[in-house]
């Protein structure tokens, strides 16, 4: 089968790549080791910046993100005892963000490719990409048992942050790979329980830090940092809410029963070029980010929307142009959402080894940063996320 574009992995790279392809005339053939109902039914969290959400709204997928998303016009930090609002709407001329998992989108985005007559297929095996560096790329892959190959023009890897197109391009050269590891994990549960706080509640504790947000008026979604050997069973559902109610002193929080549980290990990561002939990664494939700062699935948008451009004028032009400036165009934007993400984790979390000065330091900064319009315009602007344009 010939196809315009190949593309591995079907989450929200991958789909809202194939979606914005065929809105510019590309066709492409989307292929994903999970089952759609894998794919949909996995709980995820989701913090779409403003320009996520025109993005789907602009090209025809937005009618349940507005009717569904919940959107939050500020965050609250949370240190020394008292809460600090971050005003977005005021500090970015009304800009917010929107509260939708991630399944949310997905959803979307299958209904959509399949009312569009896309092509997606759920649930193959031993997918392997060949000849990214000739002109002509071939992706092999087996579906109900029988082998099946994708001639190409372009390929995409969007196949996340267990990504096997990552590996194509070869290292040290050209790929670079730059790490950053941290030295703790996030203790995540879902409660059925209502809202504690209208908004987020990022928490700055001498304990460690914790996070406050939601998933619905019933269901609500916590995070506390723990050590990263720590596992399920060494937090009692007692444990978690004394050191909620400690780490948020403050805030009221509302508890209730406890249905799941999981330790969340993370990471900073980019790699470059995020291209490499026919090849070009997208999202976590290429880049992940802490969640800290709310930025994953929107830098896989963003990506997207600058590929799926460049690949639209390789086809109505045979220019290679944008698609060569891919990478170049891409990154500085990931590496703003790297800086944010970061630095909203150190300011946030306790390292292990952290002295009496290391605590002052961050309440200092973050006092710095509350207190004045610039500190919290600077945090407003970079969470809310800049234009695509
Ligand atoms: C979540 O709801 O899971 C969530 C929200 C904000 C974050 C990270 C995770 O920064």
């Amino acid at each position: 089968m010939q196809i315009q574009v190949g593309i591995v992995g079907a989450g929200p790279a991958g789909l809202m790549l194939s979606h914005l392809l065929h809105q510019r005339g590309v066709e492409s053939v989307v292929l994903d080791t999970r089952t759609r109902e894998e794919i949909e039914g996995t709980i995820r969290a989701g913090v779409l910046e403003q320009s996520s959400v025109d993005l789907m709204v602009d090209t025809g997928i937005g009618e349940r993100v507005k009717r569904l998303g919940m959107v939050h016009h500020g965050i609250e930090l949370r240190f020394g005892g008292r809460g600090h609002r971050i005003d977005f709407a005021d500090l970015t001329g009304g800009r917010g963000v929107t509260i939708y998992p991630q399944h949310e989108v997905l959803k979307d985005l299958i209904a959509q490719r399949l009312a569009d007559g896309g092509d997606i297929r759920f649930g193959v095996s031993d997918v392997q990409v060949e000849g990214i560096t000739g002109d002509r790329p071939r992706i092999r892959f087996t579906q109900d048992g029988a082998e099946q190959q994708l001639d190409c023009a372009l390929v995409a890897g969007c196949d996340g942050s267990r990504t096997t197109t990552r590996f194509l391009i070869p290292s040290p050269n050209p790929r670079q790979d730059h790490f950053r590891q941290y030295p703790f994990a996030w203790f995540g549960i879902l409660a059925e329980a209502p809202p504690s706080s209208e908004e987020l509640i990022y928490a700055h504790h001498r304990n460690g830090f914790a996070l406050i947000s939601t998933r619905s008026a019933t269901v609500q979604r916590h995070y506390l940092q723990v050590d990263p050997n720590d596992s399920v069973e060494d937090w009692s559902d007692d444990r978690i809410w004394s050191e909620l109610h400690t780490r948020v002193a403050g805030a009221e929080i509302k508890e209730g029963p406890i249905f799941s549980k999981s330790v969340l290990h993370f990471r900073s990561f980019v790699c470059e070029p995020m291209q490499h002939g026919r090849l070009f990664l997208a999202g976590d494939a290429a880049h992940t980010v802490p969640p800290t700062g709310a930025k994953g699935m929107n830098l896989a948008i963003a990506d997207v929307h600058v590929l799926s451009r460049a690949m639209a004028e390789f086809f109505a032009n045979s220019d290679r142009t944008a698609l060569d400036a891919y990478t170049a165009t891409a990154l500085p934007r990931i590496w703003r959402a790297q800086h944010f993400s970061w630095w909203m984790t150190s300011m946030l979390h306790r390292m292990p080894e952290a002295t009496g000065f290391d605590l002052h330091r961050q309440l200092a900064e973050l006092d710095t940063v509350t207190r004045s319009r610039a500190g919290r315009t600077l945090l407003a602007e970079n969470y809310v996320g800049t234009p695509f344009d």
